[in-house]
């Protein structure tokens, strides 16, 4: 989820209405997805899905933001949801249209999502309602499927805040990865079984999001959370553009600089808690080969913190909020 309206405005994001289910690829058969067979076409500039299989290259949606967050608690603590030490946790993987723009709650057959945030397909009064689900909540799907190993992996990266983590988990299907071309429940052919694009979708997301370790770059970079400490944003970006390849966003949230003591007269009025970072790339291929290519976070979107030196806190977890993993990320 993009936190509120203006930043997504501030991003000149358009958002296009997604009123009828799988929408955006109608007519895709049940048949001949052997996608090795095909090229792995590049998902940026976009395919046309009428002269390429878009269950084996990602159209439209080709631009891949790998989504983190860093926070200080969950909210949930009291029920033993914790966030992992020493590591940034897993927020989504986006399938955002080529030009920056992304739509959401493309299939509403598919709606698992207790809490729709935004509660009509276009954020709009005349959009069409994305009603709550009430069924089995979403981690229930890995069972048959036998993945108890992926289901305590996600319990430890994948961390709601002021939610459970199965209902953050549905809220990122529901709302992203029923946009995608690749998990079209078609694409499995007609031996598809049910939820098996919902576990699949999740081990992609895990497949990208490994290979972004945020926190130890920057821990080899010395930037590391402190109550004591502020850091800036230019050394921030530099170490995950170094990492990464291309130039990631980097949001915050909390207090504008320019209405904090340190502060007061600035012009600077960007955020000042280090609080997100997204990693984008296009694929070839399918996503779930995570054949990946590093590109930059649009140059008119690329961060939401202030750029004051000294201005970013970079936050330490509250006292009972974290516990070290069990399980490598
Ligand atoms: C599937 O592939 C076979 C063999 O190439 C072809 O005869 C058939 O028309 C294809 N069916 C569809 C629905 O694409
Ligand atoms: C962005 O791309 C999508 C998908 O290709 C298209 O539907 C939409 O109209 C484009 N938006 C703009 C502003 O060009
Ligand atoms: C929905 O509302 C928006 C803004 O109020 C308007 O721009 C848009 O045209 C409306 N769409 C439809 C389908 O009525
Ligand atoms: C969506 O949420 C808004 C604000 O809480 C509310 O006014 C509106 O009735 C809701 N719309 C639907 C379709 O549930
Ligand atoms: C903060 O910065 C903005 C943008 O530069 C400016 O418009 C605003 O007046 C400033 N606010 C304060 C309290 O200084
Ligand atoms: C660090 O500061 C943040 C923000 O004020 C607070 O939420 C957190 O509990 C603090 N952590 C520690 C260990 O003091």
């Amino acid at each position: 989820m993009r936190l509120n309206m203006s930043s997504q405005t501030a991003g000149a994001l358009l958002l296009l209405a997604a009123t009828t289910s799988a929408q955006l690829y109608p007519g895709q058969s049940n048949l001949n997805h052997t996608c090795l067979l095909q090229q792995p076409l590049l998902s940026c500039p976009p395919q046309d899905p009428s002269k390429v299989d878009s269950c084996c290259i990602e159209t439209f949606g080709g631009l891949f933001l790998t989504t983190q967050l860093w926070s200080t608690y969950t909210g949930g603590e009291e029920q033993g949801q914790v966030l992992p030490t020493d590591s940034w946790t897993l927020h989504g993987l986006w399938p955002d249209f080529c030009n920056g723009s992304y739509t959401q709650y493309c299939d509403l057959t598919r709606q698992y999502d207790p809490i729709p945030s935004p509660n009509t397909t276009n954020g709009l009064k005349n959009g069409t309602a994305v009603p709550a689900y009430t069924g089995p909540s979403i981690d229930t799907f890995l069972e048959p499927f036998g993945k108890a190993d992926l289901l305590e992996y996600m319990n430890t990266y994948w961390i709601g805040q002021n939610q459970d983590n199965a209902g953050f988990w549905a809220h990122e299907f529901s709302k992203h990865a029923t946009c995608y071309s690749t998990f079209n429940t078609a694409c499995y052919g007609p031996a598809y079984k049910q939820h098996q694009e919902v576990v699949d979708f999740f081990e992609t997301v895990i497949k990208f999001q490994k290979r972004k370790p945020t926190f130890k770059w920057l821990e080899k970079a010395h930037i590391t959370p402190s109550n004591k400490t502020t850091y800036t944003y230019s050394d921030i970006v530099g170490v995950l553009k170094k990492k990464h390849g291309r130039i990631p966003f980097i949001g915050c949230s909390g207090q504008r600089y320019n209405t904090t003591e340190a502060g007061k007269g600035s012009l600077d009025n960007g955020y000042t808690s280090f609080s997100e970072v997204w990693y984008y790339d296009h694929v070839y291929g399918r996503p779930q080969e995570a054949n990946a290519v590093p590109v930059d976070a649009s140059e008119s979107y690329r961060t939401t913190c202030a750029k004051t030196k000294g201005a970013i806190h970079y936050y330490e977890r509250t006292k009972g909020s974290e516990n070290k993993a069990k399980v490598p990320y």
